[in-house]
């Protein structure tokens, strides 16, 4: 320890209480460089603090239990109501509020409401420590009126292109700061190998090494060097671990994950996340292997913690504590589910209606069933990151410092990853891009004229499903097509909801019969969670009814998806010529897919996932090769609608000269792999090329192929490039049955791809 800090500490322990403490707090904090500084810091504050403040700190409500009406309300205002701001604030010590009520507020009145929150601490509690704010901004700083929505993390994976998720990541920190939020409920790292599981969305689909890279770019943007800076945001790692792969899709059911898959698989991201600087970590709701997530001292205490090394602190998910009594039954009572889950590790519990926990804490350490070194540890934990944060210095900001909030730069930002991100999942005879001075557009379908289904969930509300909160000047699609083709070239009919009647076919054919072409924008009813539960996961038959009347006009009909998982279109497909992939893709999700349609951006997106044909055969692209292909007897084995990595182009894209700096290679030493591509269509494009590596024998079945590299190129027409790889002996590794991670010697197949039918293959061998 340096004399410096010896003598910060000194100074504020003497000081001891209110705002001499803070300013000595935030004098200290300008001086201080290294997180074992931090941790002094916030154990000289430690030293100060009662039980009853300590178990405080560990408790984090929603922001209505403070306002005025019940928490569950509808106010298009948010008033504070001073009675309850003493209650939980001062009398229970509460050190962390998160979210809001059911409008999103502007900026202002987020600054307002914050400010009032920490000032109201400043003035009445002892010892005047911040509170930490906890925001689900998933796709930019959704809950803030007027915010840049970006596309879904999904819509990001499917760009394949890690400068996209820095930047992301920056509008969105930008955004929350601008809102005087700093602590961000993302980046959700759930691996997700169950298609019918209704939060896929909300990840970077079924790959780990995707996933990993994706993560820690969005990262990056989001916590940059230091999260202090006021540019900056803290991040909060979800749902560890296991929790997008339930077995029935349901959300927040079992999963069974062995312990060697779950670390190969579903630690890695956070693992990478976690050495990029990530300092919290939320929980997983359901159980892995019949364990909750909320009470497995292994995962949590010996992995997370101790393994992965998480400095900072680990949050339960909402209610998820008392639910280890009243759902998950590992417990007998919601305080005895408190004991379970900080003895588990577990460090601040998301309630979120009251602060009960904070009292069982008090209870559960004053009758020695908690010690209070378990307390002392989450409480450093949770001060360390506030220190770290800045909120002893910043703990609200003024919105007017941040003039990019919302801007067209912002937007054109979110812009080019929903062009990025869209995916062109068939295109038959070329049938796309259409001429937009000549051609005559039909459009019907319930996502046709709808921002809510470019948003999707976590849009100004939790599910995103109410259209009183559009943003005025944003395009749908149907506005964005009528902008390209002209508005008297396009007509539409919604001709159905997501679910419900269609319009008979004589009804329909009198305006598709008119134009040129038919697009149908079909998809998901936007919610997230529970809600979004579903028992079928074929689109529901009226919109697969819509496109089958549509096509007896005759002319090429073109689909839109705009959904939060592959929902099952195998009956569609043979029906439409092209089929465009667009996921949720935020607020300029309509004039991107417009400018796809009309050619202006050329498609580049990437399957982030297998999609599916039927209901029944769920596979991802890691596992196709252990099911059997036997037609003999009907098997069909890995026979999806489109495989991981699918996406094509207008252009068309030729690999040659696949390389290898060496046929054979061992520990310690690297392969460098080589490939040429060129755009050898009629237009500039960008493509990505994948690099896969596939083990022809292990000694437990190895995946069919696994992806280890990609890299995204634009190419003018005509135009070659070379690309390199360079491959190390921990991207052949697996996890064995001890739960180790191996290389094991043998041959490797290296497979290089722009799309799973496009590849190049070579082969080295590992001794
Ligand atoms: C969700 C989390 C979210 C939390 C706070 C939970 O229900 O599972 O992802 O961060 O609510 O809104």
């Amino acid at each position: 320890m340096n004399f410096a800090i010896k003598k910060l500490w000194l100074k504020h322990l003497t000081l001891c209480f209110s705002l001499a403490l803070f300013t000595s707090f935030s004098y200290a904090q300008s001086k201080i460089k290294s997180d074992e500084d931090w941790f002094h810091l916030a154990d000289s504050l430690l030293k100060l603090l009662t039980l009853e403040e300590k178990a405080g700190q560990m408790t984090n409500v929603g922001l209505t239990t403070l306002t005025k009406g019940p928490f569950w309300n509808s106010f298009d205002t948010l008033e504070l109501d001073s009675d309850k701001m003493h209650n939980l604030l001062i009398k229970s010590n509460v050190g962390s509020i998160q979210n809001k009520g059911t409008y999103p507020p502007c900026r202002y009145e987020w600054a307002r409401i914050i400010r009032s929150i920490q000032d109201y601490i400043a003035d009445n509690s002892k010892h005047n420590i911040p509170v930490i704010y906890g925001m689900d901004a998933v796709h930019g700083a959704n809950y803030t009126a007027g915010s840049t929505l970006f596309p879904h993390q999904i819509g990001l994976a499917a760009t394949w292109n890690t400068e996209l998720a820095i930047i992301t990541g920056e509008v969105t920190a930008y955004e929350m700061r601008a809102s005087s939020q700093m602590w961000n409920f993302g980046p959700v790292l759930d691996l997700s190998k169950q298609a019918l599981w209704g939060r896929i969305f909300e990840t970077f689909g079924e790959d780990t090494y995707l996933q990993s890279k994706m993560g820690v770019a969005f990262l990056q943007g989001l916590q940059g060097n230091n999260i202090s800076d006021t540019l900056k945001v803290a991040s909060c790692l979800k749902h560890f671990v296991g929790y997008g792969t339930p077995v029935t899709g349901k959300d927040r059911s079992p999963a069974l994950i062995p312990e060697h898959y779950l670390r190969q698989y579903y630690i890695e991201p956070f693992k990478q996340a976690i050495e990029q600087g990530a300092l919290t970590v939320m929980l997983n709701s359901g159980t892995v292997n019949g364990m909750p997530g909320h009470a497995d001292h292994y995962l949590i205490t010996e992995v997370l913690k101790g393994e992965l090394g998480l400095k900072g602190f680990v949050v339960s998910d909402w209610e998820d504590i008392s639910r280890l009594a009243s759902v998950h039954r590992v417990a007998k009572n919601p305080k005895d589910a408190a004991r379970v889950a900080v003895m588990a590790g577990v460090d601040m519990s998301m309630v979120p209606y009251d602060a009960s926990f904070a009292q069982h804490i008090v209870e559960l350490v004053e009758e020695g069933l908690v010690p209070m070194s378990r307390v002392d540890d989450a409480v450093r934990r949770i001060l360390f990151v506030k220190f770290k944060l800045g909120l002893f210095e910043n703990s609200w900001h003024n919105p007017d410092h941040y003039p990019l909030f919302g801007s067209e730069e912002f937007a054109k930002k979110s812009y080019n990853t929903a062009a990025e991100s869209i995916t062109l999942l068939k295109n038959e005879n070329k049938v796309l891009p259409l001429n937009s001075e000549t051609t005559s557009i039909f459009i019907a379908g319930p996502t046709a004229n709808r921002l809510t289904s470019l948003n999707g969930p976590w849009s100004r509300t939790w599910s995103g499903d109410d259209p009183s909160f559009d943003d005025a000047g944003k395009k749908t699609l149907l506005d964005a097509l009528k902008f390209n083709f002209g508005d008297n070239n396009v007509s539409y009919r919604q001709g159905t909801d997501y679910e419900g009647e269609v319009e008979s076919y004589e009804i329909l054919l009198k305006q598709a019969k008119n134009a040129d072409v038919i697009i149908v924008a079909l998809g998901e009813r936007p919610s997230t969670e529970k809600p979004s539960d579903i028992d079928n996961l074929e689109l529901p038959e009226n919109q697969t009814e819509l496109v089958k009347r549509l096509a007896k006009a005759g002319k090429p009909v073109i689909v839109v998806l705009l959904q939060g998982r592959p929902r099952i279109i195998r009956e569609i497909e043979e029906y439409a010529d092209a089929i465009i992939h667009a996921y949720w893709p935020g607020n300029e999700g309509g004039r991107a897919l417009a400018d796809v349609i009309a050619g202006y951006v050329n498609p580049s997106g990437k399957l982030p996932y297998t999609y599916p044909r039927h209901s029944a055969a769920l596979y991802t692209y890691q596992h196709k090769g252990s099911d059997r292909l036997d037609h003999t007897f009907g098997m069909d084995g890995f026979n999806p609608q489109w495989e991981f990595g699918h996406g094509l182009s207008y252009t068309n894209f030729e690999l040659s000269n696949l390389t290898l700096s060496r046929n054979t290679f061992s520990k310690n030493q690297k392969l460098i792999i080589k490939v040429d591509i060129t755009n050898t269509g009629d237009r500039a494009g960008k493509e990505v090329i994948q690099l896969y590596i596939r083990q022809l024998v292990a000694s437990i079945s190895p995946d069919e192929k696994k992806l280890v590299g990609f890299q995204k190129v634009y190419l003018e027409k005509g135009e070659k490039t070379s690309v390199e790889f360079i491959i190390n002996d921990h991207d052949l590794a697996f996890v064995n049955l001890k739960n180790k991670w191996v290389t094991e010697s043998g041959v490797f197949n290296i497979i290089i791809s722009t799309r799973p039918d496009n590849f190049l293959e070579s082969s080295f061998n590992f001794e």
